[in-house]
């Protein structure tokens, strides 16, 4: 399928998704909205993919929501069509692993696009911040939300409230990012990681993000409980078997469910 607003290619086991609206820094429209769902829900519903890996152009991962599609809604506009919730959750709620290779511009919609994913991999020139106070309004896809549970309140209040950007090396300071890389090796390291990801088991990749995100979710005695529960139900995976199995007889596991 080719889309107007992204690009879409398979590399092994890896679907990748690069946010193309070159002219507007990749500022997130609908309609590039819509083509990501599409392109997520392929990847999902695709038993050859086992993890995606979302990314935008070198100048910009994206420079926010689009601000002149932004401008005329009036509050029933937004109200009424739930703004920002249709289509943008869809990255939150994607199932198999999904990583963020961001350089440049994270900003707004566009740092809490990469804050859905499950981490972050830097450029070395990647810029985050939450500059919507700058406009008169706020984050209002998550950024008031993930970012204190990422990096912390005093960062988040920092960022939102002066709406400065902060550079890659700050961003894995608090804890933002997973690694930095440089620019020219940015989606070469994304890939290697996401090709890794995609070479375990797919179910139990996809039940250590449910866990992992229920820490975000839960008090911890609750969280620790899911995931007891969570690791009880491994052992029905046939995987499990098979990856045990595999260690003791000295072999590299042969995963049935990749
Ligand atoms: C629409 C945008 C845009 C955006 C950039 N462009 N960001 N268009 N929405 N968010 C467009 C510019 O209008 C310009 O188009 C072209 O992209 C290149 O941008 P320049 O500003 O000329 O580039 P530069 O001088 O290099 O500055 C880069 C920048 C700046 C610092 C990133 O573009 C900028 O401040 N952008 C806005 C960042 C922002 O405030 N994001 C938050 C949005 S609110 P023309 O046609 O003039 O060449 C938000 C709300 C989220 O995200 C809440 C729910 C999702």
């Amino acid at each position: 399928t080719t889309y107007e607003n992204i690009q879409v290619e398979t590399k092994g086991r890896v679907g990748i998704v690069r946010l193309n609206r070159p002219k507007a820094l990749n500022a997130l429209c609908a309609a590039l909205i819509v083509d990501l769902g599409h392109a997520l829900d392929a990847f999902e519903a695709d038993p050859g993919v086992g993890c995606i890996v979302l990314t935008g152009s070198d100048k910009a991962f994206a420079a926010g929501a689009d601000i002149k599609e932004m401008k005329e809604k009036s509050y029933q506009d937004v109200f009424l069509q739930d703004f920002i919730t249709v289509g943008w959750e869809k990255v939150s709620q994607v199932r198999k692993p999904i990583v963020a290779a961001v350089a440049g511009y994270a900003l707004g919609g566009g740092c809490e696009m990469a804050m859905m994913c499950d981490f972050i991999i830097a450029a070395d020139n990647a810029r985050f911040g939450q500059p919507e106070i700058t406009l008169g309004t706020i984050p209002g896809a998550g950024g008031t939300q993930r970012l204190p549970r990422f990096i912390g309140k005093a960062k988040a209040m920092d960022l939102v409230l002066t709406g400065r950007m902060m550079d890659a090396a700050e961003a894995e300071r608090c804890g933002l990012v997973s690694r930095i890389v440089p620019l020219d090796k940015l989606m070469d390291e994304a890939i290697a990681a996401a090709e890794k990801i995609a070479s375990m088991s797919l179910p139990a990749t996809m039940v250590a993000k449910e866990a992992v995100n229920q820490a975000f979710e839960t008090p911890l005695a609750t969280g620790i409980r899911f995931e007891r529960r969570t690791f009880h139900a491994t052992f029905a995976f046939d995987d499990r078997v098979e990856g045990m199995n595999a260690f003791a007889d000295k072999r590299k596991a042969a995963w049935k469910h990749r």
